[in-house]
């Protein structure tokens, strides 16, 4: 039987690539969008499969009528307390009243059910979230990936190209979590398709240290990468608390110090993934860190 799946925050950049997913399969999917957004109908609106419907997240009864219906709703939003406590607590209420079974928060992150109190801002939205989630009627699944391997080569500074130097706090030898955004994308497609997807899927298309990433880069260019001490968590905290103290917007999602608090949850092994499930919906040959590593050299020297 066609399953039919909403999805919220299909035209950011992992909502595309959830929808290029799920098109895969048999679906009939809706994309919900805010009013004023052009961008879903430039994106979508050619697809015979997919239908746009567009609600605020203040209108409890434009969602509710947006969500009616459908066997899934799947959120990929992305922002701080307004988007994934409160425009996701509107999607929840509206997913609710309307009756529909199932719920995927826009989780897609580390473990961030076990870090210390105020050590990561993003992470602790969620949590905060995932307790009313927890205590609603519907079946709801959360997909922990760790950090997207993509942003090794682009937001996330723990590999210094120029300077032939990998970064870590702490310990070299923390395994770290990470998964890209189409191998990420795609297990959530699955799981919006499983109905006996349990409360959390946890996956990682490489568990690696800071230690293998040095190895890794060494390999792939020939030329020593070295490790590079650079501090304890706890040092690495209080910098991001700095930080967030000398922010001029406080309303970015994705700030300097933010990224701290990431490294932060994850070179303390606070936010390490605990019963990965890789094998969940068979065989896939994942992709790792090595490969976007030699994808991003590979076109550093095509360029
Ligand atoms: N693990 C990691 O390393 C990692 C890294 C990056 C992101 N993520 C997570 O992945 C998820 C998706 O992120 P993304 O980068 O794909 O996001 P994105 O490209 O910024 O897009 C998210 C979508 O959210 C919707 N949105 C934006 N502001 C909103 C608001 N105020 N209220 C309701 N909806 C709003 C928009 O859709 P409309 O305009 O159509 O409504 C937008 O297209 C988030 O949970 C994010 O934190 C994880």
């Amino acid at each position: 039987m066609t399953t039919t799946i909403l999805v919220a925050g299909a035209t950011g950049d992992l909502g595309q690539r959830i929808v290029r997913e799920l098109l895969q399969h048999d679906v009939r999917l809706r994309v919900l969008t805010r009013p004023g957004s052009a961008t879903a109908a430039a994106l979508f609106g050619d697809d015979e499969r997919i239908d746009i419907v567009t609600a605020s997240y203040a209108d409890h009864k434009a969602l509710t009528a947006a969500v009616s219906g459908v066997d899934v709703v799947v959120s990929a939003v992305s922002g701080i307390r307004p988007v994934i406590v409160d425009a996701q607590r509107a999607l929840l209420k509206a997913t609710v009243a309307a009756g529909v079974p199932r719920f995927i928060p826009s989780d897609y992150s580390a473990d961030y059910r076990q870090i210390a109190p105020d050590s990561n801002r993003n992470f602790e939205l969620r949590r905060e979230f995932a307790a009313e989630v927890d205590a609603a009627p519907v079946h709801a699944t959360s997909i922990l990936n760790g950090m997207f391997t993509d942003l090794l080569t682009d937001e996330a500074p723990m590999i210094l190209f120029g300077r032939r130097r990998v970064l870590f706090w702490s310990s070299a030898d923390q395994v770290l979590d990470f998964t890209t955004k189409d191998d990420a994308a795609r297990v959530t497609a699955l799981a919006a398709l499983d109905n006996d997807a349990p409360r959390v899927i946890e996956v990682a298309g490489a568990q690696v240290s800071a230690r293998d990433v040095a190895l890794t880069m060494t390999e792939l260019t020939g030329t020593p990468f070295k490790l590079q001490w650079a501090g304890t968590t706890g040092t690495l905290s209080a910098m991001s608390k700095i930080g967030r103290k000398l922010s001029k917007n406080p309303n970015e999602t994705f700030p300097a110090w933010q990224g701290m608090q990431y490294f932060v949850s994850m070179f303390s092994g606070q936010a390490q993934l605990r019963h990965v499930d890789n094998d969940r919906y068979g065989p896939h040959v994942w992709t790792t860190v090595r490969d976007v590593l030699h994808a991003h050299l590979a076109g550093q020297k095509a360029s």
